[in-house]
């Protein structure tokens, strides 16, 4: 199947004073048609600062032009011009953000808000833009949907506000959705809620999902694959099954061990040992070194390619246990075992 999106060599850097620091580096990852991708890691690895890379969005300053290639029906967006962007962005490719304040406007109506999107995408005005904002509303499950078109977000509780940004980002029908820890900001009621609907509109709609997030249990919901990021790096990248059963990465076993939710009942909870380091103290070789129950001298100094760990599956790790070799063969047994406690 041929992806609806396709990213290679993403690669997006802040200038930051003297220094140039890489937020994303290097990623590679395909979109398929009805099918979600998930991009799970601690904060700050970048996954935000590769979702505004997608739809060229990025805080500018700090932010260079990302580099690398987003192809979308054969087309590179990264060497589009800014306007036949505006033709894809929120047409084609829509987002929800990490903060739905942040893209609603707070001195403009909801309805006005739909409507400007109506009129700016779908042509259509006056009466027929107010109907199309009137529907979408509806089918994100908000009711009386024609008397909220006139309140404020301030009026709107956070799961509504939530379904008005989802109403939103859906209202042209989008190939691609974006969405950027949809829920983190909702009580664990609401959170199921608008998770389903998204799962029912993506059913409905056969869009492709990038869903962002740190917390294991939704990715476990809602995604068919799964990329680990690290320090601006995917570390692990494979189906949801493999990442959840057969996960290769000490830093993804790392994170399953740290889960609270399960873990916590078990009296297992294992914070991942060190703090995630800084871009100016970026670590030599591989970046996860430091914190790495397994870590070896060839670890700290060479650059670690993707190891292939299912050729069927695409699932790979950044890892040099995967060598092959008598030393790292040892390591693994360890990991393996720890694997086993999960
Ligand atoms: N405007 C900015 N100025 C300086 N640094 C920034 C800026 N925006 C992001 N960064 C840095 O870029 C890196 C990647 O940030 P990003 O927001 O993508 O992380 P994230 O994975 O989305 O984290 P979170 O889970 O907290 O949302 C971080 O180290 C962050 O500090
Ligand atoms: S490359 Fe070495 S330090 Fe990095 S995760 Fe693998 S074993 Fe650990
Ligand atoms: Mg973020």
């Amino acid at each position: 199947m041929e992806p609806i999106l396709k990213v290679r060599n993403l690669k997006t850097r802040l200038k930051i004073g003297n220094d140039i620091w890489t937020v994303v580096d290097n990623l590679n990852f395909d979109l398929f048609h009805g099918k979600t991708l998930a991009l799970v890691g601690e904060s700050g690895c970048g996954k935000s600062m590769t979702a505004l890379s997608l739809m060229r969005i990025l805080p500018n300053p700090p932010a260079l032009p990302p580099e690398g290639e987003v192809i979308y029906q054969g087309t590179n967006l990264l060497a589009l011009s800014e306007k036949e962007m505006r033709k894809i962005r929120g047409a084609k490719i829509a987002m929800i953000f990490q903060d739905p304040m942040s893209s609603l406007n707070p001195v403009y109506t909801i309805g006005n808000q739909l409507v400007e999107v109506a009129e700016l995408h779908l042509d259509l005005y006056g009466t027929d833009a107010l109907n199309k904002a009137a529907e979408v509303l509806t089918n994100v499950g908000i009711t009386n949907a024609k008397q909220r078109l006139n309140d404020y977000p301030h009026q709107l509780s956070g799961g509504l506000k939530q379904r008005v940004m989802i109403a939103m980002a859906l209202m042209c029908e989008p190939d691609v959705l974006i969405a950027d820890e949809p829920t983190t900001a909702l009580d664990v009621t609401v959170q199921a809620q608008v998770l389903k609907l998204i799962r029912e509109l993506q059913e409905k709609s056969g869009m492709a999902l990038l869903l962002i997030t740190h917390d294991m249990g939704v990715v476990s919901e809602m995604a068919d694959d799964v990329i680990v990021m690290y320090t601006a790096q995917g570390v692990e990248k494979g189906n949801a099954d493999d990442i959840f059963f057969e996960c290769a990465h000490p830093y993804t076993v790392g994170l399953f061990q740290s889960r609270p939710s399960l873990q916590q009942q078990r009296g297992k909870l294992q914070p991942i040992p060190g703090q995630v380091p800084t871009f100016q103290h970026m670590p030599s070789g591989c970046r996860f070194h430091p914190r790495c129950p397994y870590v070896m001298e060839k670890c700290k100094k060479e650059v670690i390619p993707d190891f292939i760990i299912l050729e069927q599956q695409n699932h790979t790790a950044k890892c040099v246990l995967y060598d092959g070799t008598e030393e790292s063969e040892l390591n693994l047994t360890r990991l393996n075992k720890v694997k086993e406690t999960l």
